[in-house]
């Protein structure tokens, strides 16, 4: 099936092919040419041959020849998973310093059809005439090996794992699956708005929040301040009282006896000054070590923004006063939950995106759904088939026919009393979860993982869930049981996708919350929503790095975000 899909056109973007189909055009904002403009051709360069290129990049691998009289590089510049085949002189360099895994080159020199022989597997490689450039590296500290590194050792190594083929493939998918989002929600009229990230909201109320607060900083700082100078005792205090007193008296004295303007101004002035000295210790000996309190809680009148405030678990609410004015919108953004998972499927910043309809109900956010990760899937076929490639023979044999697979199937849809009558049905006939199946229980990921992977084998919408389990904003159905909302589980990963359509009467809204025991005050702009000319909406959101490892079949999470945040782990 595999070589069904021939890479499209817009893949040679940095290429004109001129009118004979042999010219390379220089790679923008740099006096190379990318790559991938050559090796990304249908004809694998071929037709290039002849050309004078300049390119960069990064040896993969190095090897001397002829006795030390030339040298081949693999050379990667990040553009393709594929080397382009680099063969230099000994005239022209030193090859000992070309040679290392990791060294930087830059050079000029014509393509060639490379001679047929045993093993060639290049249709064109290029032949140095000048070496440019060169970033050397010593081969006995490098901390990237040429032997096959796994992607749990190179976690430690954030700062050059994107060399790697694998780190490199995974970063130009992600880049790809970010840009099919906008085309996606663009093509079907939603603007992009900017949610915050400090927000004052707990969207899922599920109190999960990192806190963002200057006052530590502060507290830390005032408190080495007291170290470094003591605070005034009462004597110093004292002190300070007896001088004000004097020069208090010292004017009386001055006023009684007539005495002149300025002689009157000068003492004064020295009053002045006593009195603020006075304030100054007074207030200095106030000071206590530790957060400010009030009522025997910490006092955030004091904080950076004058009260509590979070990094947002969603952009949900604030994007949802959007769709509330703007109809279809979406939001893309990071988000951040201080939950302790050590999961293969939690980080603690991850990037979520979240559409949100006006005039749109539950269905409607489902067909939305399906829509947009099918289009995802689509979208990788056409213009990442070699990074994906290089996942499957990586990572997982079966991810392109997945993708290709999803792209072209309609999801399941069952409602949450259905998939817990379908698991029931498995328990009864054998199958063993490690968490009880029963009617209520928020389904665990081997509940959600057996629907999409055993059962349907194939993305799965599970809808109308039991209201005790889900969020304050989920549109309370008939029933009164169970609210529209709507998870997209799929095969690899379970959860890729939580949405619902949001509740938008008045007076049940306020209820729901009141039930959960929320505070309304912090809520009261969101109830306005529904005060103020309130619309039947709905929303999602899917969260990206988890529709990277559904993609790629990659298993961890932490590998397919640059920099991954999670319990204990902050690197860069
Ligand atoms: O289901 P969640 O919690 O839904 C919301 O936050 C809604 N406010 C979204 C909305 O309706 N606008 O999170 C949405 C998705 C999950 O389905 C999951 O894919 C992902 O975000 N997600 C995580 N991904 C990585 N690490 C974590 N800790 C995640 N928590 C949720
Ligand atoms: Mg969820």
């Amino acid at each position: 099936m595999a070589d069904e899909i021939v890479p499209p056109a817009n893949q040679l973007a940095a290429v004109s092919l001129g009118n004979d189909g042999t010219t390379v055009q220089k790679a923008q904002f740099s006096d190379r040419v990318l790559i991938r403009s050559i090796l990304g051709r249908p004809d694998g360069g071929a037709k290039l041959a002849g050309q004078n290129v300049r390119i960069g990049g990064w040896v993969k691998t190095g090897r001397e020849q002829g006795k030390g009289t030339f040298a081949f590089l693999e050379v990667n510049d990040g553009s393709c998973p594929a080397n382009l085949q680099v063969m230099v002189d000994a005239s022209l360099y030193d090859l000992s310093k070309l040679v290392a895994t990791g060294t930087c080159v830059t050079v000029d020199g014509v393509l060639k059809i490379p001679p047929e022989g045993k093993g060639v597997k290049q249709r064109i490689e290029l032949s140095v005439v000048k070496v440019i450039d060169v970033g050397t590296v010593d081969p006995t500290k490098y901390p990237l090996p040429k032997t096959k590194l796994t992607l749990e050792f190179l976690r430690d190594v954030l700062h050059l794992r994107a060399r790697t083929n694998s780190i490199s493939a995974v970063a130009r998918i992600r880049n790809a699956l970010a840009y099919a989002t906008h085309s996606f929600f663009q093509e079907h009229s939603f603007l992009y708005i900017h949610t915050p990230i400090v927000t004052t909201s707990d969207c899922e109320g599920a109190g999960e929040m990192f806190q963002v607060t200057t006052l530590i900083n502060h507290t830390e700082r005032a408190e080495q301040d007291l170290i470094d100078n003591p605070p005034p005792t009462e004597a110093d205090i004292e002190a300070a009282r007896l001088v004000v007193k004097e020069r208090g008296e010292a004017v009386a004295q001055l006023k009684a006896a007539k005495a002149s303007k300025p002689e009157i101004t000068a003492s004064v002035a020295e009053l002045t000054v006593a009195k603020a000295t006075l304030a100054h210790v007074e207030e200095r000996s106030r000071l206590k070590p530790g957060l400010p309190k009030k009522d025997g809680k910490i006092d955030y009148s004091n904080d950076f923004f004058g009260r509590q405030a979070f990094l947002t678990v969603s952009g949900q609410l604030q994007v949802e006063t959007y769709a509330c004015a703007l109809s279809s919108v979406y939001t893309f953004g990071p988000t951040f939950r201080a939950e302790n998972s050590h999961t293969s499927r939690h980080l603690a910043e991850f990037w979520m995106v979240e559409p949100e309809i006006a005039f749109a109900d539950l269905q409607d956010d489902m067909n939305c759904a399906e829509a947009y990760v099918r289009y995802m899937c689509k979208w990788l076929l056409e213009k990442c088939y070699d990074d994906m490639e290089l996942m499957a023979k990586n990572f997982d044999k079966g991810c392109i026919d997945r993708l290709k697979l999803v792209a072209s199937t309609p999801f399941k849809r069952v409602t949450y009393t259905e998939a817990i009558e379908l698991l029931e049905k498995a328990v009864a006939e054998g199958k063993e979860f490690e968490n009880k199946v029963e009617w209520g229980i928020d389904l665990a990921s081997e509940h959600e993982r057996y629907l999409t992977e055993v059962m349907f084998q194939k993305p799965v919408i599970v809808y109308n869930y039991p209201k005790g389990i889900k969020a304050f904003y989920m549109r309370l159905n008939d029933d009164e049981k169970t609210v529209a909302a709507m998870d997209v589980l799929v095969p690899k990963v379970g959860e890729l996708i939580g949405g619902s359509q949001r509740e938008e009467r008045y007076d049940v809204i306020k209820k729901r919350i009141e039930e959960m025991g929320l505070p309304i005050e912090p809520y009261e702009w969101y109830i306005d929503l529904r005060r103020y000319g309130t619309v039947k909406h709905c929303g999602f959101g899917l969260g990206f790095e988890r529709m990277i490892l559904f993609a790629t079949g990659i298993d961890n999470i932490r590998d397919v975000i640059p920099f991954p945040r999670y319990p204990g782990k902050a690197d860069l």
